[in-house]
């Protein structure tokens, strides 16, 4: 009677709350695709500015020729009235002329990025890399595309440089502190090393670091890396970093926020970079400098001998509005393996230092910029790996190539696993 209407009646409610329940799962399922796909579009939107110009390079990627005054960095408020300065002020002179061609084995090539066989950027527009939806949807989050993942920073041991400790970074470096620094320079031997997981990456790069290592690290970093996550490919690419907080909320890679003001028409960030070298052949080098103009106080960068790229405002950053008390160079890899086991992706040319040069990877000339805006020799520099059984640095000095280093090494072998 009663007892099995109200069963029945029961049992079309569920079978209702069944359906709507399902119903709006799946509506919900499509609203977050069509909410991630309009995130996707709005980010995509912000970085690539309208280009006056557009060129495709052979490897794949798509160079947007932008006017100089519609980049990524006046998106940043601070930057709305901002007057971009086309060159700086000072150059820093030094005694080690940087023109003078090497005498090393090998002549040094001119080196080049791989677009520029496929077209130029008009006078008054820069090259920018248009990121695609994929290099987008590979990064952890939209919101994270472009940045550093958040790394954990312990109190510095006072016996070894004060680095970022995030577990599965790598490095092998040299370093010099203990003084006021308002640049660093060197040239940097160009390799494609093998990465074993995409979202491991291997780099060579010069870091501008100031502030103690807590929250509020400031630090400029500008090389070369391959990173497939961020990029696709297993290209080695011109890149830098900057962050004010220690890569939490400030700061990216490249143009892939608003603070680099880049002056340049010919080289652009994260592209590749053409030739590279071989083991027991040809030997090619970037040369980079990274210097604070003493008149306005913003920091700038210079690609090789040529290539002025531009400048990080003074603003952007809290110790280095005033100098950096740290400078390190070298070579840094992400090992993803779990606990206890090894990657083998390789840092510089992926073999030690001790087989030297057209096989191990280096960094030569390498020099600090004083208070007086000169280039000169660091006074006594050190140097610092994890595991020097998978990495390893080695310094010397001569007189062709000043103060250098090899470094780098093949991760996981029998005495690194
Ligand atoms: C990094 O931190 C881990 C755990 O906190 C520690 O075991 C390791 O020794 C640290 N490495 C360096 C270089 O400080
Ligand atoms: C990058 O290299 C790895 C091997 O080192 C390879 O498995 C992967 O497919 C390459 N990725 C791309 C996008 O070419």
């Amino acid at each position: 009677m009663g007892w099995s209407q109200l069963t029945w009646s029961w049992r079309a409610l569920l079978l209702v709350v069944f359906f709507w329940g399902l119903i709006s799962l799946s509506s919900a399922a499509r609203l977050g695709a069509s909410r991630q796909k309009f995130e996707v579009k709005k980010r995509l939107k912000r970085l690539n500015k309208p280009a006056v110009k557009t060129i495709q390079s052979p490897d794949g990627d798509i160079i947007d020729c932008v006017h100089i005054s519609k980049q990524p960095a006046f998106d940043h408020p601070f930057l709305k009235d901002h007057k971009i300065q086309k060159r700086p002020n000072f150059h820093p002179e030094g005694l080690f002329d940087g023109n003078k061609v090497s005498e090393t084995k090998e002549k040094s090539m001119p080196i080049t990025q791989l677009w520029h066989v496929t077209g130029k950027c008009p006078e008054d527009t820069i090259p920018i890399r248009r990121t695609k939806e994929d290099d987008v949807l590979r990064a952890s989050s939209i919101k994270r595309y472009g940045r550093k993942k958040h790394r954990t920073v312990p109190k510095p041991r006072s016996a070894q440089p004060d680095l970022i400790n995030q577990s599965g970074h790598q490095h092998a470096i040299a370093y010099v502190e203990g003084d006021k620094y308002y640049g660093a320079k060197a040239t940097i031997n160009v390799w494609v090393p093998k990465i074993q997981q995409p979202n491991e990456f291997s780099l060579s790069q010069l870091w501008i670091l100031g502030g103690s290592f807590g929250e509020d690290l400031n630090s400029i970093e500008a090389g070369w890396q391959v990173s497939p996550d961020l990029y696709g490919d297993n290209n080695t690419r011109l890149f830098t970093y900057w962050t004010s907080d220690a890569y939490q909320a400030t700061g990216c890679y490249n143009l892939l926020c608003s603070g680099f003001i880049q002056v340049n028409s010919e080289i652009a960030m994260g592209a590749s970079i053409s030739p590279v070298s071989a083991y027991r052949n040809s030997q090619y080098d970037i040369s980079i400098l990274i210097w604070k103009d003493p008149k306005e106080g913003h920091w700038w960068m210079q690609f090789g001998n040529d290539y002025v790229l531009g400048y990080w405002p003074s603003f952007l950053f809290s110790y280095l509005a005033d100098s950096a008390s740290m400078i390190e160079w070298g070579g840094e890899v992400v090992n993803s393996e779990p606990e206890g086991q090894h990657t083998s992706t390789q840092m510089g040319s992926g073999h030690f230092p001790e087989e030297g040069f057209g096989k191990a990877s280096y960094f030569r000339n390498i020099q600090v910029v004083d208070s007086s805006n000169n280039l000169k020799a660091p006074k006594s520099i050190g140097t610092f790996t994890e595991q020097s059984n998978c990495y390893d640095v080695q310094t010397g000095s001569n007189g062709d190539w000043g103060h250098y280093f090899y470094y780098g090494g093949p991760g996981k072998n029998p005495n690194c696993q």
